[in-house]
């Protein structure tokens, strides 16, 4: 694996750029690669998720059947590339795809938050895992380093999204596999930032407190994600829509948890997510349906 510098794309050896001389240092086993100035919105993330260690897990319910439904498409895609194929994730939080991919591939998990990732590596405890602190925009990988390239729920969080798509096709290499999932649509999500103010009251959260990235994202549009992946640089790129039902039982149930100070979230029986999941399938049939998902997911193929 050929590391660079983020901030003159020189190669690093031992920690130190070749050209400007820059030393990253390492914590905990993980390699600080933060560019030197670093944008606002990037580093407030990187303070926000440190310090946040709840679950998601536990907290967005990952395990049930309308995430993991979602989650195995990307699976599926990563599961196309040879066994010990070179994987990059972007924003590794909670770590629910690398534990899944980790017994069959070289995984390379980044997240702008050292602390994540710290707690990630204790979780995960797995010495063949490497580890680095970056923004998603600004990667300190050569091109063309990995067979595949994935980021859940994290593509939004980014300081400069365009860019991001940009560093995905300079580090995949001709013949790779990228995957974006769990990206909220704008339908909803350019509603939820108008209400915002009106919504954390009636759940009793602090507005300026939470992901910053969170708070001042609209979401994507079909046609946002379709002009990022037009270009001579991709094929097979297919956006799909995910939840609709789901989406409103997801949304609906927790904010009924949060507004009404519950000490549990409600658990829908799995045959019943089960169901939710066909309809929603059945519906994304039917044209325009679509534009009403709650998230997208993309995958494309470099060429
Ligand atoms: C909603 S979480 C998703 C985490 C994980 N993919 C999962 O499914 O559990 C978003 C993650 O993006 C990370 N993040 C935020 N801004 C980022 C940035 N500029 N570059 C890389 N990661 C970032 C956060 O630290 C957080 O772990």
């Amino acid at each position: 694996m050929v590391l660079i510098c983020v901030d003159c794309h020189n190669q690093l050896v031992e920690n130190h750029c070749s050209h400007c001389g820059r030393f990253y240092e390492q914590k905990n086993g993980i390699l600080i690669a933060w560019p030197k100035t670093m944008d606002k919105l990037a580093e407030e993330e990187a303070e926000h998720h440190d310090e946040d260690d709840s679950d998601a897990i536990e907290v967005h319910q990952l395990n049930r059947p309308r995430n993991v439904f979602y989650h195995e498409q990307l699976w599926q895609e990563m599961r196309e590339l040879p066994k010990g194929s070179s994987i990059l994730e972007i924003g590794a939080g909670s770590g629910f795809d690398a534990q899944v991919l980790q017994d069959n591939y070289a995984l390379t998990l980044t997240d702008v938050s050292p602390e994540t990732l710290r707690r990630l590596s204790e979780k995960l405890n797995n010495p063949d895992i490497m580890y680095i602190a970056a923004d998603g925009s600004r990667l300190p990988f050569a091109n063309n380093s990995f067979d595949g390239i994935y980021m859940v729920a994290t593509l939004h969080h980014l300081p400069n999204q365009q860019q991001g798509i940009h560093e995905l096709a300079r580090m995949v290499k001709s013949g790779g596999q990228v995957y974006i999932g769990i990206e909220p649509n704008s339908t909803y999500f350019m509603w939820i930032k108008y209400f915002r103010g009106l919504l954390c009251r009636l759940i009793h959260m602090d507005p300026h407190k939470g992901s910053h990235a969170d708070a001042e994202m609209e979401g994507f549009s079909y046609i946002d994600l379709k002009k990022y992946f037009f270009g001579t640089e991709w094929e097979s790129v297919t956006i799909r829509p995910i939840w609709f039902l789901a989406g409103w039982w997801h949304y609906g149930s927790e904010f009924l948890f949060r507004s009404l100070r519950l000490k549990k979230r409600f658990v829908l029986p799995s045959i019943l997510e089960w169901l939710l999941i066909y309809l929603d399938e059945a519906l994304f049939k039917i044209p325009g349906m679509k534009y009403l998902a709650w998230h997208w997911s993309v995958s494309a193929k470099k060429l």
